[in-house]
């Protein structure tokens, strides 16, 4: 008999390798070699012939339907994937397992069905499981499919015969091919099976979703395979401890990927938020050093939200620096603009960082809350809960402006916010507004006056 033939794969980024690694030369990551085997059999795609050929045409002659987009009466998630679902378009959803993947996407499915017949494939759950998941969501309709399946010819032969309006896949890890030897969840059998839909979603003009699964490593396995076979990527986020649940775009063929969709788990499903803002400053403590809010701006959207920190005298020759949803880096330039510029002793601190409700906010204008509220903590002063913030700070402690600041302030003064410490060029732009104050700061030692007046 011959030998069977082998080869080690990276099951994060796919990279192959004739014999095991411990560490891999393509994406870096350690132990992630599992030994996979040489396919044997033809990988063609079976695929009707009217789904199957394809010409060289004309750019000018091809009528575009990307702009045709159907809502899944979800505005959350509308808004994440750019404005709905865009025809014949593969959406990746990954999350940790428990979150809320399979409740969201029979919701969604669920907002498609007023369309036509929709499919949900699930390789995990029974169909008597969904129809259980169904009726706490309160989905009765005779358009969804349930389909229990986990061959990837099966599935297919079904949505070719069902031509159905969406389809959902749950979840491509517990997908395979026969064209492939190795395992499902490997990553073959996941690129392979998610081209595979790919091919036929853009070929159907079908849009599908795909869950994904992500490993503990917290990644979605063989991530960056499936990152560049599908159109979308979101991510489904949050807690376990709260109730609350964020959908954020990492890629997006079709739309901007700073968006996310904020929802909340209840007993019948995820409900939409609508005011976000409201719901993150809910518990912020009053009177209390070291909590500040800054007006932030994820997509085209703004939110307000807590940013707390702890400044304490260190027992460590080295004190603990720990940051928790803004970057550590940037905080530690912060820390240093604030000794240099302001003489604030933060040398020997502990300091920890915080963002309230689990947001993490890359934007500079960030900065300025992080300076508040670290000297907010150092000094015992608890900020006016009337105050936010925002500013990009820069190394002479100068506090630059950002942009959209006047979303920014509109958002805040709906809350109820009275008073606005924001750069002082975004401030001369900003037209009177009424009940609120806006100070104009040009760099941090105007703020903290401000601040601490
Ligand atoms: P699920 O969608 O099965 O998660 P995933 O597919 O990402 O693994 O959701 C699982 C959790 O959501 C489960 O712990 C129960 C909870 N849940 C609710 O709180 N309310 C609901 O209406 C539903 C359907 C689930
Ligand atoms: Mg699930």
């Amino acid at each position: 008999m011959p030998k069977a033939k082998t080869f080690f794969q990276c099951q994060s980024c796919g990279y192959t390798s004739p014999k095991w690694l411990g560490k891999c030369p393509d994406c870096g990551e350690w132990n992630t070699f599992i030994e996979e085997r040489k396919e044997t059999l033809s990988s063609r795609l079976d695929l009707p012939v009217h789904l199957r050929k394809s010409e060289p045409l004309h750019l000018s002659s091809i009528q575009a339907n990307y702009s045709e987009r159907t809502s899944t009466s979800i505005k959350e998630l509308d808004r994440v994937l750019g404005g709905g679902v865009v025809t014949g378009s593969v959406i990746l959803v990954g999350g940790d397992p428990g979150i809320g993947k399979s409740t969201l996407l029979l919701q969604a499915i669920s907002g498609l069905s007023k369309y036509g017949q929709v499919l949900y494939v699930s390789g995990e759950e029974s169909p008597e499981q969904i129809k259980i998941r169904a009726e706490r969501l309160l989905i009765n309709t005779e358009e969804i499919i349930l389909l229990s399946e986990t061959s990837l010819r099966g599935i297919l032969e079904t949505a070719i015969k069902l031509a159905p309006k969406a389809m959902v896949v749950d979840s491509i890890q517990t997908i395979y091919t026969e064209d492939l030897l190795s395992a499902p969840g490997s990553v073959s059998q996941v690129r392979e099976c998610a081209a595979k839909l790919m091919l036929f979603a853009k070929r159907s003009d079908i849009p599908i979703f795909l869950v994904g699964h992500v490993t503990k490593e917290g990644t979605i396995a063989g991530p960056r395979v499936l990152e560049h076979i599908v159109d979308t990527v979101l991510y489904f986020e949050g807690d376990r401890g709260h109730s609350y649940r964020i959908l954020r775009t990492v890629k997006n063929r079709f739309g901007s990927t700073n968006e996310i969709g904020i929802f909340e788990m209840s007993d019948s499903g995820l409900l939409e938020i609508e005011n976000p803002s409201e719901l993150f400053l809910l518990e912020k403590p009053v009177d209390v050093s070291g909590s500040t809010v800054v007006a932030t701006l994820e997509g085209t959207r703004p939110l307000l939200v807590e940013i707390q920190s702890l400044v304490a005298r260190s027992n460590l020759g080295i004190p603990r620096r720990t940051t928790i949803g803004v970057d550590f880096n940037r905080v530690n330039l912060l820390v240093a603009v604030l000794e240099k510029r302001v003489g604030l002793h933060l040398g020997g601190m502990d300091i920890f960082i915080n963002v309230v409700g689990g947001l993490r906010i890359i934007e500079p204008a960030v900065d300025l809350g992080i300076i508040a509220t670290m000297t907010s903590s150092f000094r015992d002063i608890p900020i006016d809960p009337r105050i936010f913030v925002f500013g990009e700070v820069g190394l002479s402690g100068e506090v630059r402006a950002v942009n959209e600041a006047e979303i920014r302030i509109k958002e805040a003064s709906k809350i109820g916010f009275m008073k606005a410490i924001i750069p002082l060029r975004n401030a001369e732009k900003i037209k009177e507004i009424p009940k609120l104050e806006i100070i104009g700061v040009k760099d941090i030692e105007d703020s903290l006056k401000a601040l601490f007046a």
